[in-house]
């Protein structure tokens, strides 16, 4: 019930749709003994009269406050929400790994890169040192992905919201950001591929990635694929309170359009395009040499490769 007006009684007469403040001061202009529209009949108005007025004060407060209250509470639920499922234990883990990541690229490049560096630049090493700091933290982010999922391989499956595959997979995508974001400065569009190898996506080679792909171990793109800007393939979903993991698969010479959503589980034939601005849903099966596109994709029509080629 939001902000609602509470009744307000004082002697010989009452108004059920009307605030304190208002209350108050329609009080205050008023002759004791005069008539009032809204209020009717305004009697002699005793001590007792404002006593009762402040209590009408008192459930007021009370009824905002409570509001507030739920005001907050649904806030705090919003933000919650926003921040995906959490658990204390996620903080710890992602604390404690890029705590430990940071300090082997710190002492890697401290005791091994920076007495070469200060002979050859000079006063200038501390630039290059810290971007070898960069580079060596995103490549330890990238070994630690690795190491995590050698030592609990995380298969395609649904898993429930709390518990180890969850964690497990929270981690990973955490240290996965922390690792791409050092190796940002370094990371041109054509070195895209690079970056995705070293998380473990299987890129095939002379392909573009235009786009972005999230859960690397999960996709595979064969060589010769496009994959337009602003386009997404994802290998998971979250969805009804579960977390969906799966495969994705691209064959070989395969167009995703510019901003184009490839959900897990789908797969690509080769030499098919799924045009600018489609979705293609989970587990969707595009078989090849076919143009899909809408949302969900539809199948358009049959390509021919000379058609395209030529
Ligand atoms: C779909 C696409 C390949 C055009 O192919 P095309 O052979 O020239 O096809 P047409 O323009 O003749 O259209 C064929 C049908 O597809 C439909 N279509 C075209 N683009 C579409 C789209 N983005 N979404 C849904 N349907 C689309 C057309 O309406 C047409 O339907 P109709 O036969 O019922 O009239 C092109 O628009 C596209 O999206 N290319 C992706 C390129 C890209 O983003 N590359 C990434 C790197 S830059």
């Amino acid at each position: 019930m939001p902000f609602a007006a509470v009744p307000y009684k004082t002697k010989g007469y009452s108004s059920d749709h009307i605030g304190p403040k208002r209350l108050l001061s329609r009080i205050s202009t008023l002759r004791p003994g005069s008539r009032d529209g809204a209020l009717g009949h305004v009697p002699r108005i005793h001590s007792v009269d404002f006593a009762r007025t402040y209590s009408a004060f008192d459930q007021g407060r009370a009824a905002v406050w409570k509001n507030v209250k739920i005001v907050v509470a649904d806030l705090a639920n919003r933000a919650h929400s926003l921040v995906m499922k959490t658990e204390p234990l996620d903080f710890i883990l992602a604390t404690v790994s890029i705590a430990a990541i940071g300090f082997i690229a710190w002492a890697a490049t401290a005791f091994v890169v920076a007495p070469a560096t200060r002979m050859l630049f000079h006063e200038y090493h501390v630039v290059i040192d810290g971007l070898v700091l960069l580079f060596a933290f995103g490549l330890a982010c990238a070994l630690a992905v690795r190491l995590v999922l050698l030592l609990w391989p995380l298969s395609p499956g649904d898993y429930a919201m709390i518990g180890r595959p969850f964690t497990e997979w929270k981690l990973l995508a955490v240290l996965t950001g922390f690792g791409q974001g050092a190796l940002s400065p370094f990371t041109t569009e054509f070195a895209k591929p690079v970056v995705a190898r070293l998380f473990g996506a299987k890129i095939g080679g002379d392909t573009a990635l235009g786009g972005g792909l999230t859960d690397f171990p999960f996709i595979s793109v064969a060589s010769g694929c496009i994959l337009g800007r602003n386009s997404i393939v994802t290998g998971h979903a979250l969805t009804n309170g579960k977390l969906i993991l799966r495969h994705v698969r691209i064959g070989q010479g395969a167009t995703v359009g510019v901003g184009a959503v490839i959900m897990p589980g789908a797969e690509i034939g080769a030499d098919s395009i799924v045009a600018a601005g489609a979705v293609v849903p989970l587990g969707t099966k595009i078989p090849p040499g076919q143009l899909w596109g809408g949302i969900p994709a539809k199948r358009i029509k049959e390509i021919h490769v000379t058609d395209i080629r030529a």
